[in-house]
């Protein structure tokens, strides 16, 4: 049918990056009231996790990094895939190898960032000596005429909590983020593996437009029917829009972390493409008009 295609409103797509153990996924579990850190294998997040929360000025969608220095790639593809970084540093440890990575992530990506000074609950730290590291890397807080808000928070009092969400919602309404809804969707592989039971899964950003269950999806170089979609608790959805992160299954093949998707109409041709994308074209139409 036809598309309204007039952009609307929609959540800012917020990646939380730092150094491993800085207290990102705290964080996020603290604004989330769950407690995915407590159950992770040895306490390090492998995966990027994508949730989105409902604060009283709004929605926010997050992406968690991790900070081990071996998930580089991942904070890379975190940052080219949001809005704004909550740059994620430790007052009782400061500016550490990852912290530095994922300022250089930001920075290349040109996303504006907010600092959260984690851990201030703990006894003994000093702030003023974490504010001239990070001002050493070039991350120039407000009050030294920098653009850059920071923010000490406390994932285990929630102190700071409220004013980070506050800092991130003023500059989201700067970016004045806004995408189709009615629309076929397009966006992003967050990450994606094959699951015994379900085939192929992945979680896929939603960027613009909305996706729906029973869609013909082009991944990658993959393609299928959207046969099912979970939300972040694992709850079914029939439809996901702009800025809202899902798993979906129905691919024929995993795709890649960081690959593009679009819902087209035909399925026939969806395959086509994704087989020409792979290399394996000799057959198709496609190629055809190629040679
Ligand atoms: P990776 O994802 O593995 O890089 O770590 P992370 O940055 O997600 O840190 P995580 O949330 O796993 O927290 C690391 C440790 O710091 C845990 O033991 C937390 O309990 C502790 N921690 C996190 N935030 C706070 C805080 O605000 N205060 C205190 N006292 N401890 C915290
Ligand atoms: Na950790
Ligand atoms: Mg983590």
């Amino acid at each position: 049918g036809h598309q309204n295609a007039e952009a609307m409103p929609r959540a800012p797509v917020v990646t939380v990056m730092g150094h491993v153990d800085h207290g990102k996924t705290s964080l996020l579990d603290y604004i989330r009231r769950a407690k995915v850190a407590a159950g992770e294998a040895g306490g390090i997040t492998q995966h990027i996790g994508a949730y989105h929360v409902e604060t009283p000025r709004g929605m926010i969608s997050f992406l968690d990094t991790p900070g081990h220095e071996a998930f580089t790639a991942m904070r890379a593809r975190g940052a080219q895939a949001t809005d704004i970084v909550i740059l994620v540093c430790a007052a009782d440890d400061g500016v550490m190898p990852q912290t530095k990575e994922a300022i250089k992530h930001a920075k290349a990506a040109g996303v504006p960032m907010v600092v959260a000074l984690t851990k201030i609950d703990k006894p003994g730290i000093n702030l003023e000596k974490v504010r001239s590291e990070l001002i050493a890397e070039e991350v120039v807080p407000e009050e030294f005429g920098g653009d850059t808000p920071f923010v000490g928070v406390s994932a285990k009092t929630g102190e700071g909590v409220d004013s980070l969400l506050e800092h991130v919602l003023l500059q989201a309404e700067v970016l004045e983020l806004k995408a189709p809804v009615d629309a076929m969707a397009k966006g992003l592989v967050i990450e994606a593996r094959l699951d015994k039971g379900r085939g192929a899964v992945a979680t896929v950003l939603v960027q613009s437009g909305t996706l729906k269950t029973g869609d013909v999806i082009l991944v990658g170089q993959t393609s299928g029917r959207v046969r099912a979609m979970l939300d972040e608790n694992g709850k079914p959805i029939k439809a996901a829009g702009p800025s809202i992160p899902v798993e979906i299954q129905g691919l024929s093949e995993v795709p890649q972390a960081g690959d593009d998707f679009m819902v087209l109409t035909d399925e026939r041709r969806a395959r086509e493409i994704a087989t020409y994308r792979a290399g394996k074209f000799r057959n198709t139409k496609l190629a055809k008009q190629q040679a």
